[in-house]
């Protein structure tokens, strides 16, 4: 037992759910800084497309749930934004409040989801890259659709099913074993991973190979350390769902939203949006 902290993580035995806000709380503090296009407003409007437009959200009420290190949030500063409520619940809370560009726009909540408050005059909320990660996300889902204002939008990105299968059949008997390792050791494998990883990028500008076009849009644009980040943000967190299209929508619809519209981006995942219901837009009944 006494070895336990040098080849596995020394917090086995908790449940999921806080062991990915333990292992992202300590990833965020390991990796704190939004460097070059990972944090990049063209990497923002990439995402957010085709639904929204960075104008779409200029002086807008928002909140992201799940912030780590703050990236999104200053995004959402460049874009404009009038105010941000940002909820992370991990560590890493003091590193999103060091990395916040303008602090008197931006409550930092040190939070789960499910306690986001019942504002209900938020115009948008973002969930990116989070969701997934969260055992039971529809107390999440319930608290984001009390917080919006009516006519309000839940924006959420999820992993995706669909278009993974070739990566999931490596990934998911590899999380076994690397969702348990600690750092150095987690770290020294995606240094393995790395090389090879550019090679294969290399190999899909001549054949159509699987995860081509996420490579080449957003993974190949990213610095070598951002690069190694992104491998090192797979192989960690305790818990991770990779959604089928039905089940992204079911989630949204489930807790309340309507007109929800669903975008299967790069090919690899899903962008999910849905509204909050306007009664007073709706028909009057004579
Ligand atoms: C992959 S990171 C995404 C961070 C940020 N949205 C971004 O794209 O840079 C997931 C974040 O969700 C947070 N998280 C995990 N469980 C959560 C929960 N129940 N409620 C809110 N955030 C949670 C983690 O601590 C982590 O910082």
């Amino acid at each position: 037992m006494r070895h336990q902290g040098f080849l596995l993580k020394p917090l086995l035995g908790m449940p999921d759910k806080d062991r990915t806000i333990k292992d992202f709380g300590k990833q965020w503090l390991r990796y704190p800084d939004n460097e070059g296009y990972y944090g990049s407003l063209e990497l923002f409007s990439n995402i957010i497309s085709p639904f929204l437009r960075t104008d779409d959200i200029k002086d807008c009420r928002v909140a992201e749930i799940g912030s780590g290190t703050g990236r999104i949030v200053n995004m959402l500063l460049d874009s404009g934004v009038q105010h941000i409520v940002a909820v992370e619940p991990s560590d890493s809370f003091a590193v999103l409040v060091r990395n916040i560009q303008n602090s008197g726009k931006v409550t930092c909540l040190n939070i789960t989801g499910d306690r986001l408050p019942a504002y209900g005059n938020l115009d948008y909320i973002f969930s990116i890259g989070v969701l997934h990660h969260i055992t039971d996300p529809k107390p999440v889902v319930e608290a984001a659709f009390k917080a919006l204002r009516p006519g309000g939008h839940f924006w959420v990105w999820l992993y995706g099913k669909e278009g993974n299968e070739s990566y999931l059949a490596l990934i998911k008997p590899l999380r076994i074993l690397t969702r348990k390792l600690p750092h150095l050791v987690l770290a020294s494998l995606v240094w393995l991973i790395y090389h090879p990883l550019n090679l294969y990028i290399r190999l899909c500008h001549r054949f159509p190979l699987p995860l081509r076009e996420y490579l080449f849009s957003i993974f190949a644009k990213m610095s070598p350390e951002k690069r190694k980040l992104i491998i090192y943000d797979q192989l960690n967190p305790a818990y991770a769902k990779y959604y089928t299209k039905k089940e992204a929508i079911k989630l949204l619809e489930d807790g309340g939203f309507v007109n929800v519209r669903i975008h299967h981006r790069h090919g690899y995942s899903w962008t999910v949006i849905g509204t909050k219901p306007d009664p007073s837009n709706e028909p009057k009944r004579n």
